[in-house]
């Protein structure tokens, strides 16, 4: 099933103003967000997840979405997370063009992170589905715990594969799979994408590896082997999930540049700009990037941007 040959080109999907802001202690203003989007908007990435239409009593980081969005100097793709159609019908006046929904492989996941079983989640994600179908929106899905969930310990690959087959049916264009708590190695990996594979085409799967037990780089090598070509990541290392504890930062952007770039694999993405993003966010959070290349590498220039 595996080595089919690594893909040439690699499509980049920023998480970091979403799951990496969603999880500061600090809140940081709209104004900050709005700068830090647009500085990721000069790097070549083209999907910058920018906010999420949850509940603010549920994450109060997002609290701003819509302001968020209205800020933003829109040149590339800026999904954002619509968890049901209240979020949808926000996002859309918003003017978001990419929305994505989020279930999970973990019962007790999901009933923490959205107050729900996996069954009903997806009940609420079909009429979300249709609308946009409607609208012309594309819909992005994620499974969360596709390793080991904080409540319910190691999840089944087959669980991930079910999740994955039905986002994809009810019309999501694809999947990403989220270790969430940042637990896998590479031969969960290989376990997981052995039998997701078999389920749903590889061109329709992204990962999203949080970086918790510093096993994100090792995974994204064993996912490409297996010919994955879009990657989740956050710039700094930013991230975590509130209804995950123990869940640390998303494999961060610049780490991912560098090791894709050292493998002559094509991104688009400027790593020194994304470097410029990394201390941007990380000086308003008045900490360094939790990333090695950020650590090694400031931009060449203080302000590199036209
Ligand atoms: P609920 O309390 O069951 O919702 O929450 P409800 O339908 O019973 O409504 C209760 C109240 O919430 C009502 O307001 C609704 O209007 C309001 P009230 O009458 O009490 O004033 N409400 C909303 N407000 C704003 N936007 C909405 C919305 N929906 C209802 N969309 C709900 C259910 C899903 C809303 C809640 O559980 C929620 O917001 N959860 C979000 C949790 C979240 O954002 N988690 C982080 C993202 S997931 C993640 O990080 C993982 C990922 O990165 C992948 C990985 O790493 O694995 C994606
Ligand atoms: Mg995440």
């Amino acid at each position: 099933m595996r080595s089919i040959g690594r893909p040439e080109r690699v499509t980049l999907y920023e998480v970091g103003p979403r799951d990496g802001l969603q999880a500061e202690t600090a809140m940081v203003s709209t104004a900050d967000k709005i700068a830090l989007i647009d500085r990721l908007s000069q790097t070549g990435l083209e999907f910058i997840e920018a906010a999420s239409f949850v509940s603010p009593k549920w994450v109060p980081q997002m609290g701003d979405a819509a302001e968020v969005m209205a800020g933003i100097t829109r040149s590339v793709q800026y999904p954002v997370l619509t968890p049901n159609l209240k979020g949808y019908e926000a996002a859309r006046s918003a003017g978001a063009e990419v929305v994505a929904i989020f279930g999970a492989a973990s019962e007790t996941f999901s009933q923490k992170n959205i107050n729900c079983s996996v069954a009903e989640s997806l009940d609420r994600f079909v009429p979300v589905c249709q609308q946009a179908r409607q609208d012309g929106v594309k819909v992005r899905g994620y499974v969360s715990c596709v390793v080991g969930c904080p409540y319910e310990g190691a999840i089944e690959p087959v669980a991930v594969g079910d999740v994955a087959e039905k986002l994809l049916a009810m019309g999501c264009y694809e999947v990403s799979l989220g270790d969430t708590i940042g637990v896998g190695t590479p031969a969960d990996v290989e376990r997981l994408l052995d039998a997701v594979v078999r389920r749903v085409s590889r061109n329709h799967l992204a990962v999203h590896f949080h970086d918790t037990y510093g096993q994100a780089l090792a995974n994204i090598l064993t996912s490409l082997d297996y010919g994955i070509a879009t990657i989740d990541s956050s710039v700094g290392g930013l991230g975590g999930c509130p209804y995950a504890p123990g869940a640390s930062g998303n494999v961060a952007t610049e780490d991912v540049v560098y090791m894709l770039n050292g493998l002559g694999i094509d991104t688009g993405v400027d790593l020194n700009r994304v470097i410029d993003a990394a201390w941007f966010i990380s000086d308003v959070l008045v900490r360094p990037p939790r990333s090695k290349v950020a650590q090694a590498l400031r931009p060449i220039s203080p302000d590199p941007l036209p």
